[in-house]
């Protein structure tokens, strides 16, 4: 059992008033909140340390930079994999942007995403089709939310190089099979990419276990700054991956006829890179491990199951993939309101929800909507909190009826 008191104690923001209620955060799919050890890392990053990286003999710039490459290590001992192996990056989007403008994939190749993709997972492959006569295929969504696993084979042809699927859907919380889309899309050679984006904060990552090329994720939503990321790419990768940017802090040597590259991670790491993300990103993730993963995934169930229980008692709500197998994420809809309206209402009553089409826009299609309301949970929501929620959610579709 976690101590939810105690973790919310470390929350500054979660003692604000929002239109003069206590906040009950349920956006955390979208972003999570920072623990004061996080804010502290970085304050007393730039209180103590500040200096450019990698670069300087002085002193401020040998801490700074033993501060970052420690936190390379805490990544990589997070999802089980060795620090040459991350890269840090400015989030989901942009590791999805590197490995997808990298891969050097012959002209005319396929690609498989499926049909709940988050569009940072959909649009730099359409770019890599448009600009190389490529074609993006798609494994589509059941109405129960779940993909169709046994369509994958039917889908890969000789021109097939790449699957690029999400762990955990943003807005459904459905955990898809990934062990089991890796394993065939190994069969036939593929390189796999698995956005971790929402999977990161819920479960524990043992890259090596998962058997992909490429896990990525966003710092920001798990209790770490925004524009952090880290693309971690099995070391195979590590200098066989194409350069779609470069600058300083990546050479070995340069002149104007011919640049030597190091050859770790470092090479995809052009330019000053966000020095105090990455240190709190470390402090975020140490924070995670001091409460314990599985601790904070099994008190999120409980948050889910009593959410999804208590939302199934009421007529007018309709939940979509409304199985319990899935992470701390339920996207309803109120019958005959719209979601931005429930949203809006929920928020004269200090609880935050994501509306809309939620990056998801071929999902909405395939559900015919124009949007869902998401309540996604973090470790330090409570039950509580969930029966405020059910509370004013009663009373907006009154409102809204
Ligand atoms: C599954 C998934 N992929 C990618 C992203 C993009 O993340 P970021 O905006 O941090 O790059 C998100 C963000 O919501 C997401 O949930």
């Amino acid at each position: 059992m976690i101590d939810v008191n105690k973790i919310r104690a470390d929350f500054p923001i979660l003692n604000r008033k929002v239109n003069g209620k206590p906040l009950v955060y349920f956006d955390n799919g979208a972003t999570t909140q920072k623990p004061k050890q996080v804010i502290d890392a970085i304050v007393n990053y730039y209180s103590e340390h500040n200096a450019n990286i990698h670069r300087g003999v002085h002193t401020l710039s040998r801490e700074a930079t033993e501060l970052f490459e420690e936190a390379r290590k805490t990544v990589s001992k997070f999802i089980g994999a060795e620090a040459e192996e991350i890269v840090f990056t400015a989030g989901t989007t942009d590791s999805i942007n590197i490995v997808a403008a990298g891969l050097d994939l012959p002209v005319g190749s396929e690609i498989i995403i499926t049909e709940m993709e988050h569009h940072s997972n959909i649009l730099p492959w359409q770019l890599w089709c448009e600009k190389n006569e490529g074609k993006l295929k798609v494994i589509p969504v059941e109405v129960d939310g779940t993909l169709d696993i046994g369509l994958l084979e039917s889908l890969i042809t000789p021109q097939t190089k790449v699957l690029a699927v999400t762990h955990v859907s943003n807005t459904l919380g459905v955990i898809n099979p990934v062990d089991a889309l890796i394993k065939i899309a190994k069969q036939y050679g593929l390189i796999v990419l698995v956005d971790g984006a929402q999977s990161i904060p819920h479960m524990k990552i043992d890259v090596r276990e998962l058997g992909a090329d490429f896990y990525v994720f966003s710092g920001h939503k798990v209790y770490a700054p925004t524009g952090t990321g880290v693309l971690w790419m099995n070391k195979q990768w590590v200098g066989k991956l194409k350069l779609s940017r470069s600058g300083g802090g990546t050479i070995k040597t340069v002149s104007f006829d011919k640049t030597d590259y190091v050859e770790g991670a470092l090479r995809y790491e052009p330019g000053t890179p966000n020095i105090e993300g990455v240190l709190g990103l470390a402090s975020a993730l140490k924070y995670v491990n001091e409460i314990g993963i599985e601790k904070i995934a099994k008190h999120e169930h409980t948050l889910l199951k009593y959410a999804t229980e208590r939302l199934n008692e009421i007529p007018e709500v309709e939940i979509y993939a409304n199985h319990l197998e899935k992470a701390a994420v339920i996207s309803f809809n109120v019958k005959g309101a719209h979601p931005f309206d429930v949203g809006t209402l929920l928020d004269k009553y200090g609880i935050a929800v994501r509306t809309g089409h939620h990056c998801t826009q071929p999902l909405m299609a395939r559900y015919k909507i124009p949007g869902t309301v998401r309540a996604s949970f973090a470790m330090y929501n409570t039950l509580e909190e969930i029966n405020i929620f059910i509370e004013a959610l009663q009373k907006s579709i009154k409102m809204l009826s």
